[in-house]
């Protein structure tokens, strides 16, 4: 399906997040491994990725591994670890000659140099670019987002910060507040993701598990997201 033709009358938000949920139970309907989720979850987020860019979502958020996570079972954490340093690999090549600039929401040190290395070389190689912001959200927890950024405040010995001022101690400084978020798998809640910069975001739970969301989930998702009426506390003219 060519998405581009059937946009007429949608509107496409500027900043969309992800969170990728559901790889375990789709795999387990296919009788795979949880993990074999995992993986066909990264392809989904490759192809999905492609057609985000070609419609003009200029950024893109993906909650891809939480503070939490790391309570998983120690084979899959492993087998998770390992996707992800193959996964920056594909993504780095995959962008190398695109406009399209990577940034990391979550604190890396949990990570092996390995991973830490390939994730900063990204960052760093794709620093001016701006044309398509990957925001990846590894080892991210939103309260520990906002901890992180008072301590940093602190150190700083400021006396007084307004919200203006605050956002830019979050690792989205540079980036504009999500206008949707959409979380596969039916469940509904946030589990800790971007707690300070949702406030006004619109929300959609399809039940669809993540690793088979595809293009016309993703029309669909945006139909639902054209139809909201967005007033940000405000009564409508
Ligand atoms: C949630 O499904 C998914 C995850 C915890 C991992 C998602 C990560 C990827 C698809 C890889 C991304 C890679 C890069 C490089 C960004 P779940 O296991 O909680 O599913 P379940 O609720 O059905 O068990």
């Amino acid at each position: 399906m060519d998405i581009t033709n059937k946009l007429k009358r949608i509107k496409i938000p500027t900043h969309l997040a992800l969170i990728l949920d559901g790889n375990g139970r789709w795999a387990k309907k296919k009788n795979l491994n949880r993990t074999d989720g995992h993986s066909k979850g990264f392809e989904t987020l490759i192809n999905i990725c492609k057609t985000i860019r070609k419609i003009g979502i200029k950024y893109l958020t993906v909650y891809a591994f939480s503070t939490e996570n790391w309570n998983r079972p120690k084979k899959e954490v492993d087998f998770l670890l390992d996707l992800f340093e193959k996964g920056i690999d594909r993504l780095e090549n995959e962008y190398k000659d695109d406009d399209v600039k990577l940034i990391i929401s979550g604190e890396l040190d949990r990570f092996s140099q390995n991973i830490q290395n390939k994730i900063n070389r990204f960052v760093a190689n794709s620093f001016n670019k701006s044309g398509f912001v990957l925001n990846l959200c590894l080892n991210y927890g939103g309260r520990a987002e906002i901890v992180r950024a008072v301590n940093k405040i602190i150190n700083e010995k400021l006396e007084y910060v307004d919200e203006k001022k605050f956002s830019k101690y979050l690792y989205t400084a540079d980036l504009p507040d999500p206008d949707f978020v959409i979380r596969t798998s039916g469940e509904q809640r946030l589990s800790n993701f971007l707690p300070w910069q949702t406030i006004y975001s619109e929300l959609y739970f399809p039940k669809v598990f993540w690793p088979a969301f595809n293009d016309s989930c993703l029309l669909k998702a945006l139909k639902v997201y054209s139809k909201r009426d967005r007033r940000f506390g405000r009564v409508k003219k």
